[in-house]
């Protein structure tokens, strides 16, 4: 007999489930080129000025708790990130919850919009956590269907035809992780408008809302006039801090009718206690200062983006749409020698020693599917397209 609940047992996270093996590979001299975590401060440095109000604040003694909801001047900030840059209108710190990373946002947030034996509408693909925190919250997750022939964009048909009395949000990943995809205006109304006739808010992931190399992003709460949005975003990614958890959610409601979820997100933060103080000190200065790092950033990553899709174009076994923001790229494979995508991965590692994440470790629409990180320099890129164009 072994102890342990059995709650845990049907949480996966592919992107992760193979770094074991790739260490052991790794101890026995091979090199591993690792595309399989989004994890964009391994590759770019933060940059001085936030490194440097972290240190000031911890120099100067600020290792309390801080406020459970967050400093009251990073909320003020966010409020005035979410204004100028994602044209979120009305927008105050009592609407704002500070948060360890979105990680944690997204538990706050399904645990009080939903109860168990409730409905959460999730993309498939999707971002894994969804999936897994909404079986451990009771919630039960519903994919509906993103189409890789639409650029990987929802189908709205598929979320209506889901929809129903236990459904109590519907979740839009945009820009996408997995696909990379950006929705139009167009697409992310239609969702509005679905979740409007139902009552019920969006909860929108924006955590790449910076990251964007063509198309246009649009957030929902700006395009949202009566539809209530729960915001998740965070700075891990574009101000290079995915260690340093820091992460908020934000209630934008028009209508006045999230009180309820906004509360309990917030009672949750209490309970919690905080968020690392000097984090949320440097969050403020990263948000307020300078940020020509996130120009410099989607520049390069840019250039990466670009040589990725060509090389994958290249290769007869793949189909590939072109990511439009975020450092993903999710091809389609030709599995002709392979079982499935999860065989692919495991062999392209043990082969050739590049580690990539399965497909179907995002959702059944992933299936036959890969996704590549090209988060490192092109020289590192190159190295590792040669040895997959070899494995083929
Ligand atoms: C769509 C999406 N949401 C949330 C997260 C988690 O971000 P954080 O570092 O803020 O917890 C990630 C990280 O890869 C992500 O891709």
């Amino acid at each position: 007999m072994t102890l342990g609940s059995n709650r845990v047992s049907m949480i996966k996270y592919a992107i992760r489930d193979l770094v074991n093996y790739a260490k052991k590979l790794e101890n026995e001299g091979r090199k591993i080129i690792y595309l399989n975590i989004g994890d964009p401060a391994l590759f770019f440095e933060t940059p001085l000025h936030i490194r440097e109000a972290l240190a000031k604040a911890a120099m100067e003694g600020k290792s309390y708790y801080a406020p459970s909801e967050g400093l009251p001047e990073l909320r003020e900030a966010i409020c005035r990130k979410e204004q100028e840059i994602n044209g979120v209108s009305g927008l105050t710190p009592d609407d704002v919850v500070v948060t360890a990373g979105v990680s944690e946002g997204i538990q706050l947030v399904l645990l009080s919009v939903a109860d168990v034996g409730d409905e959460i509408l999730i993309p498939d693909p999707s971002y894994p956590p969804y999936v897994s925190y909404s079986f451990l919250s009771g919630i039960k997750p519903r994919t509906y269907r993103c189409l890789e022939g639409d650029g990987w964009r929802p189908d709205v048909d598929d979320i209506r035809s889901k929809m129903g009395e236990k459904v109590k949000a519907i979740v839009l990943i945009n820009p996408n992780n997995p696909s990379g995809a950006v929705y139009s205006e167009k697409k992310v109304k239609e969702i509005i408008d679905v979740a409007g006739e139902y009552g019920i808010p969006v909860i929108s992931d924006e955590i790449y809302d910076q990251i964007i190399y063509d198309g246009c992003f649009r957030s929902t709460a700006s395009l949202s006039d009566d539809v209530p949005v729960i915001g998740l975003n965070g700075l891990s990614k574009t101000h290079l801090i995915t260690g340093w958890r820091l992460g908020y959610v934000y209630f934008y409601d028009p209508e006045g009718v999230l009180g309820g979820v906004k509360e309990g997100v917030k009672k949750m933060a209490r309970m919690r206690l905080s968020v690392n103080t000097p984090a949320q000190v440097a969050g403020v200065v990263a948000l307020n200062g300078p940020k020509e790092h996130v120009r410099e950033l989607v520049s390069s990553l840019k250039e990466r983006r670009d040589y990725s899709f060509k090389r994958l174009s290249e290769f007869p076994n793949v189909y590939c749409n072109k990511p439009q923001g975020t450092f993903y790229i999710f091809p389609k494979i030709n599995l002709e020698k392979w079982r499935s995508d999860e065989e692919f991965v495991v062999e392209l590692l043990k082969n050739k020693g590049v580690l990539i994440v399965s497909g179907s470790g995002f959702g059944e629409e992933g299936r036959g599917h890969v996704r590549i990180v090209f988060l490192p320099p092109i020289e590192l890129l190159e190295e590792a397209f040669d040895k997959i164009e070899e494995f083929f």
